[in-house]
């Protein structure tokens, strides 16, 4: 079982409905995207997102934040590996934290404080004729 699908947590659909509802009010100040789609993958294009800068899209129902570092784009889960809570992106402490039980997050996605101890799940990305595609996760 896992840890977002655990009968005690807020499970996985909960997590996107809240993400919904703090996307308008917090992520989207931070990051001026919504998310793309709701299909299993998303994609957008390439110079939509310059270096340095964070994308939000839905992949397979789950908030997923694409960012574009030096040394390539990184698609992350927004869902917290605790219990499965949405998460946001606090440029201030330059982590992501988790409204729930102030789990967070570094940069890189290691666990920092809180609760959780495993880091956050990477999506597979592809980039194809200058469209950027992110994927499901491997289960
Ligand atoms: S769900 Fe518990 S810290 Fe995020």
């Amino acid at each position: 079982m896992r840890d977002r699908d655990h009968p005690t947590g807020p499970g996985r659909r909960s997590a996107l409905l809240r993400f919904g509802g703090a996307l308008g009010a917090v992520a989207l100040g931070a990051c001026g995207r919504g998310p793309e789609s709701t299909a299993p993958g998303a994609e957008f294009a390439l110079d939509e997102l310059p270096p340095g800068g964070r994308r939000l899209l839905v992949v397979d129902g789950d908030p997923v934040e694409v960012t574009h570092t030096e040394s390539g784009l990184v698609a992350r889960s927004l869902v917290c590996t605790h219990f499965g809570c949405p998460l946001r992106w606090d440029a201030a402490k330059n982590q992501y934290v988790c409204p729930c039980h102030e789990g967070a997050f570094g940069a890189d996605g290691r666990p920092v404080a809180g609760p959780p101890v495993r880091p956050l799940r990477v999506l597979p990305v592809r980039v194809e004729a200058g469209r950027v595609r992110v994927e499901p996760a491997p289960s």
